[in-house]
């Protein structure tokens, strides 16, 4: 029963004491997060569980690229987990580092030495040793537009990876219009653009997050009309056509932080994952706070890891055999490094 699984997932917890770490990302379930030792976005679990010298054991309650950014800025002696494998993440399986590779070539063949890698941490490991190895640097949804501003004074050119529109919206946001921006799509291997190519400043790979996408113009019309007074905040990742319908645009913790700084009685639309939302809405019981797309809209990848997954990776640990662990290869890990602690500096 859940009692019972509640139970033994206290009882593991309690006998590993500081030896356990539990970091829990803010899309994942109720069921689960009440468990973590830490909440929060991708970039700030990394660093916790980077800082975290005396667990052991980290039992990463989010999707495979954050357990491997967490593998890659913690030490050899720590263990990371991922309840599910095939907790993913869509977006980041938009990229692979062949087609990364391949495309970096035929772009040379455009645009020459004129770019700079920058990948979303969205992203596979292999693919941040990559921007790691060209001058490049990773990227998160709070700190995009320093990253891109500071990459456009080491080259002429950026080439942002995997998510077109975090990427779209994060230039735009810097003055760069729509015509200076081009489409690589890595499946055609060409690329799509309006206008002269030499003014191409930004080169966007055609991925996209399958939640994010799927709030709607309509949807943001549709609220308008039902709630005049409503406040429109949305994340990034949507498209750019509802970024710019929307009030605000921001990260993860930036939207955390709107609803936290918001007017009792004011009226949200949040167009992000449905678990964050909801636990938005429950948090801010004096608010009226809603989904932007009335569907909900979950990510299923996140959802994966719910209470019995949970249970299985702690008892694994309690059996000494650890399942599902994380484990970047060193060479890659070397790489990564590299691009992480770019942004880290700047960021
Ligand atoms: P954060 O970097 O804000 O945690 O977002 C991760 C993510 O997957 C957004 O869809
Ligand atoms: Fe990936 Fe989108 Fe899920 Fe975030 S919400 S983990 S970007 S699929």
């Amino acid at each position: 029963s859940v009692e019972e699984m509640e139970t033994r997932i206290r009882e593991i917890k309690e006998k590993f004491g500081t030896r356990l770490y539990i970091p829990g990302h803010h899309y994942q379930k109720d069921e689960v997060i009440q468990f973590a030792d830490d909440i929060g976005d991708s970039l700030k679990l990394a660093q916790l569980s980077a800082n975290n010298n005396l667990a052991e054991y980290i039992v990463f309650c989010g999707v495979h690229f954050m357990a491997e950014t967490a593998d890659i800025l913690t030490n050899e002696n720590q263990k990371v987990l991922l309840p599910d494998m095939r907790a993913g993440c869509s977006m980041a399986d938009m990229a692979s580092i062949e087609q990364t590779e391949s495309s970096w070539v035929k772009l040379q063949e455009l645009f020459g030495d004129t770019m700079l890698p920058l990948t979303y941490v969205n992203s596979t490991a292999a693919i941040k040793a990559f921007c790691g190895r060209h001058e490049g640097a990773t990227v998160t949804s709070s700190n995009a537009k320093k990253m891109v501003k500071w990459a456009l004074t080491q080259k002429e050119r950026i080439f942002f990876l995997p998510d077109q529109h975090l990427g779209r919206n994060t230039a735009y946001d810097l003055g760069i219009p729509l015509e200076a921006m081009a489409v690589w799509d890595p499946e055609s291997e060409q690329v799509e653009y309006d206008g002269d190519i030499n003014k191409i400043k930004v080169i966007l790979w055609k991925g996209y997050c399958s939640v994010h996408e799927k709030f709607t113009v309509e949807n943001v019309e549709q609220m308008r009309k039902d709630y005049p007074d409503i406040n429109i905040i949305v994340h990034p990742e949507c498209s750019h056509e509802v970024v710019q319908l929307a009030d605000l645009a921001g990260s993860t913790n930036y939207i955390i932080d709107k609803l936290e700084a918001a007017e009792p009685n004011s009226i949200w639309a949040i167009g992000t994952e449905m678990n964050l939302v909801k636990r938005l809405a429950q948090v801010h019981f004096d608010k009226k706070v809603l989904s932007l797309n009335p569907n909900m809209c979950p990510c299923l990848t996140m959802n994966r890891i719910d209470l019995p997954h949970l249970l299985w990776s702690l008892e694994s640990i309690e059996k000494k055999s650890p399942i599902n662990q994380i484990s970047v290869d060193k060479d890659i890990t070397r790489d990564a490094v590299v691009a992480v602690n770019r942004m880290l500096e700047r960021a």
